[in-house]
């Protein structure tokens, strides 16, 4: 049995596909590489097709060809600010090409899938820390292209029998301990590697997108969670599945700790000895004041418990990554 991985040579898909590898599953990658790194393939070692999630075709071919029991579907446009400038974009990447995969599943008979959903299907949350059970209500076209997913996911558990974990993200960083693999975006958007990018003197500051907030220093606040973290919860989920537990279930990965931004600079300060310069910005459009996760459902369903808790932890892993590779994967 082998699990295939589409977006396996992106950022989370990457790290997921080196943990699952390295507790013995055999996994294929699919990837168009529109975002994602052949850099991070090669890294992996791993079978890799470089096609889109729309080749219904070449799919099916390939659950035949590898005796795929499971999909972990990373493939997604991801960004929050540039899915309220481009909605459609993320209608069509994330909710039509995941109908195809779908249907290349149910008619190839491929039973599991785990799906990598957002904090972002919250919206601006009624309380933190947020649990599964709570209103969902997104204020980014991203977080709503998720949720939507996720309600097909719920139909076709009831229609076809496909089963699903939908593991909702917090925020993401660090890098594999050993593999050269990390994080690399193109353009970088996200806090942790821009603020990283100023303390190698490749920015000249960090803009921080908003000091108004209903916070207490008036930034917007995140729960920042290692990428092995979320590695390890996906091949909990695929255990949970392949023992014949599970239906069409949801579950926040979090470390259940806020920081804000100002936070994140200053602990990065720390961690990095450089004196990152900060400078006050305008708010970013789709930004929620604060996403904060109880995750006590994944420790007590799948078994999870996050090994890289502190922030201090998950920063000085993402910067061990960039300080090795400045440019990333090059080229
Ligand atoms: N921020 C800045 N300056 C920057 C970059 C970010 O102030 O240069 C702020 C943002 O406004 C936000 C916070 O830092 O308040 C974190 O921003 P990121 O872009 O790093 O992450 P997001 O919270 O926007 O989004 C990430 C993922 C989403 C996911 C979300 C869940 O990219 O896919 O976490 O919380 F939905």
């Amino acid at each position: 049995m082998s699990v295939l991985v589409t977006g396996g040579a992106g950022y989370i898909g990457s790290h997921t596909v080196a943990e699952l590898v390295a507790h013995g599953e055999e996994v294929v990658v699919v990837d168009n590489l529109s975002t994602g790194h052949s850099g991070a393939i090669y890294a992996l070692g791993v079978p890799f097709y470089h096609m889109d999630i729309r080749e219904t075709e070449r799919l099916r071919e390939i659950f035949s060809r590898h005796a795929v029991d499971t999909v972990v579907h990373f493939a997604a446009n991801s960004l929050v600010g540039e899915s309220v400038q481009d909605p459609l974009k993320y209608y069509e990447n994330n909710v039509a090409a995941t109908g195809r995969l779908l249907e290349a599943m149910v008619e190839s008979g491929v039973q599991n899938i785990v799906f990598s959903s957002t904090a972002a299907v919250y919206g601006e949350p009624a309380r933190v820390p947020i649990a599964e059970t709570d209103a969902t209500s997104p204020t980014n076209p991203y977080g709503d292209t998720k949720l939507t997913i996720e309600r097909m996911l719920d139909w076709s558990y009831q229609a076809y029998g496909l089963k699903s974990i939908r593991l909702r993200y917090f925020n993401a960083a660090g890098a594999h301990p050993t593999l050269p693999i990390g994080e690399d975006h193109r353009p970088e958007t996200h806090l942790i590697p821009v603020v990283l990018q100023v303390a190698l003197g490749q920015r000249e500051h960090v803009a921080i997108f908003g000091d108004d907030y209903d916070t207490e220093d008036g930034t917007c606040v995140r729960d920042y969670i290692h990428v092995m973290d979320l590695a390890s919860a996906h091949r909990l989920a695929i255990e949970r599945m392949r023992s014949g537990e599970g239906t069409a279930e949801s579950f926040n990965l979090g470390n259940g700790t806020g920081f804000s931004v100002r936070q994140v600079v200053e602990v990065s300060r720390k961690v990095t000895g450089h004196s990152i310069q900060a400078v006050n910005a305008a708010r970013r459009a789709g930004d929620p004041a604060r996403l904060v996760a109880s995750s006590s459902l994944a420790r007590s369903t799948l078994g999870w418990t996050p090994q890289f808790a502190d922030l201090e932890t998950i920063v000085a892993s993402a910067w061990n990554w960039h300080q090795a590779h400045p440019q990333g994967f090059g080229e």
